[in-house]
């Protein structure tokens, strides 16, 4: 049983193995995709319902552009209507849409929907929705280095004002809680270039489901698991049970 209390704040996914789902189906990749957005909706409802308060999904990576051109055609479209299609649930669950990565990549048949809402939800205040569009954790780490490098050019900040806590809010994670659980479908057991800052004390959990077998069961198993680790940031056990009383 998941308890109510000691929830993570943020969770992120890692939604891998649509392509294996329907491989082994016998059907084209983008059926996976598209089974795959069924488990975003679900999973989506009940981190809502459990009280979450962000929730960030890797949904495409800036890795994948290099993907056939009709499997990122058919991934946009599908962005595309999970947008358009979700827009009333999202703003009736009072829920922020953002997103990191480079947007402007996106097609605009894309970014027109996306950035409306984005717009539109920006003060709902339940749960924060990320989207990792076209994101990569290097990009990012280095886009920032650039910006604070720009910065110390412009006479802005001296480079002994920038620590880990500085740097941490020029990444475009800065509007979410800190980062506590990070899951990854299909078995696969690495980070393939996502929240690579942000997951310096997160949990890890690696499930053998492909994403589209993904439902709120699973969430639950592994916010359960979660539940059940000690988390110790470098402190000793016995630290750590001290602090807790
Ligand atoms: C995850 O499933 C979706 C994206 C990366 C966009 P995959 O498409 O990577 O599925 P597998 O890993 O080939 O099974
Ligand atoms: C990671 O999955 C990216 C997303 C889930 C969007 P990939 O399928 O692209 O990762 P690799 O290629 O197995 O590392
Ligand atoms: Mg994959």
């Amino acid at each position: 049983m998941v308890q109510p209390h000691n929830l993570p704040r943020h969770v992120a996914i890692i939604m891998d193995g649509n392509g294996r789902w329907a491989k082994r189906r016998g059907l084209p990749r983008i059926e996976g995709h598209r089974k795959g957005a069924d488990s975003v909706r679900d999973v989506v409802r009940a981190s809502r319902e459990l009280g979450l308060k962000a929730l960030t999904l890797y949904a495409f990576s800036s890795q994948n552009w290099d993907r056939p051109m009709e499997e990122v055609r058919s991934l946009m479209e599908l962005l595309r209507d999970y947008v358009v299609e979700e827009r009333a649930e999202i703003m009736d669950n009072e829920i922020r849409l953002v997103t990191i990565g480079d947007r402007s990549r996106l097609p605009e048949f894309v970014r027109d929907p996306l950035e409306e809402l984005i717009r539109d939800s920006a003060e709902n205040s339940q749960m924060t929705l990320c989207l990792a569009l076209s994101y990569g954790g290097r990009e990012s780490i280095v886009a920032a280095a650039r910006r604070l490098a720009e910065a110390a050019v412009a006479g802005e900040i001296i480079p002994s004002d920038i620590d880990a806590q500085s740097f941490a809010q020029e990444l475009s994670t800065r509007m979410l809680p800190e980062l506590d659980l990070v899951i990854r479908t299909s078995g696969e057991q690495r980070i393939s270039n996502f929240l690579l800052w942000e997951a310096a004390y997160a949990e890890l959990y690696f499930i053998d489901t492909l994403w589209p077998d993904f439902s709120r069961t699973t969430l639950y198993q592994a916010i359960e698991a979660f539940q059940g680790r000690e988390r110790r940031f470098g402190l000793t056990s016995e630290q750590v049970r001290l602090r807790r009383l």
